[in-house]
């Protein structure tokens, strides 16, 4: 079985290649498989990107289509970044700013006020319609420093209390057994199996 990844982000697809492998899946990118379209992804939740995405490419190329969305939601700031997590104060503003602004707006609020998580979103869309879908979550607080080199984007200020440490200190291994990416994808590996299962019955 062959799946197109509607990603062009290479660690995305490290990742994803390395988790279906053993179910003999070859991952491919939308890019190789000649998709040169544009997506906009109006969506206003990270499933409904997700399927744009995936329903987009799926539908343009007649192949097995799988696309995610993920970003940080922070409860004290109604939920910001969330969906524009990547585009949040400017698409090309570094994240040594974006988390200092995070950090800055949160000002000395205690630690039960500063709850955040990690979301992703993943979606799988067949040429046929059917579709399989798997979000996950990663909890954690805001930190009031930035600490570790880890991990991108806002893994510096994502906090965990239980551990003591941020989601930048922890190895890709450590990072990946309990990240929304992580879970998600072995919730996806999983719904294909069984999808794989069923054709074959
Ligand atoms: P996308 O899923 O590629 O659209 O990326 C969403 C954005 O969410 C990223 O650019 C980061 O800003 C943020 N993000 C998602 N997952 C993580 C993570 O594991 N660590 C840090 N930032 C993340």
């Amino acid at each position: 079985m062959k799946i197109v990844f509607a990603t062009g982000n290479p660690d995305k697809l490290t990742e994803i290649r390395e988790i279906v492998k053993d179910l003999g899946i070859e991952v491919v990118t939308m890019k190789e498989e000649g998709f040169t379209g544009e997506i906009n992804e109006t969506g206003s939740t990270f499933m409904e990107n997700a399927l744009i995405k995936a329903r987009t490419v799926a539908k343009a190329l007649g192949e097995v289509t799988m696309s995610d969305d993920s970003g940080l939601v922070v409860d004290a700031l109604g939920g910001e970044p969330g969906i524009y997590s990547a585009r949040w104060m400017g698409e090309h503003t570094s994240y040594r700013i974006k988390n200092k602004a995070i950090i800055d707006r949160l000002g000395d609020l205690s630690a039960e006020k500063r709850t955040a998580r990690f979301v992703c979103a993943m979606a799988c869309v067949f040429p046929d319609g059917r579709e399989l879908t798997a979000e996950e979550a990663f909890e954690g607080i805001i930190g009031w420093e930035e600490r570790g080199r880890n991990g991108f984007g806002y893994d510096p200020i994502f906090y965990l209390p239980e551990r003591g440490c941020t989601s930048a200190e922890l190895s890709r291994e450590e990072k990946n057994a309990v990240s929304h990416r992580g879970k998600a994808l072995r919730k996806m590996r999983q719904l294909l199996e069984e999808e794989m299962n069923r054709e074959n019955a």
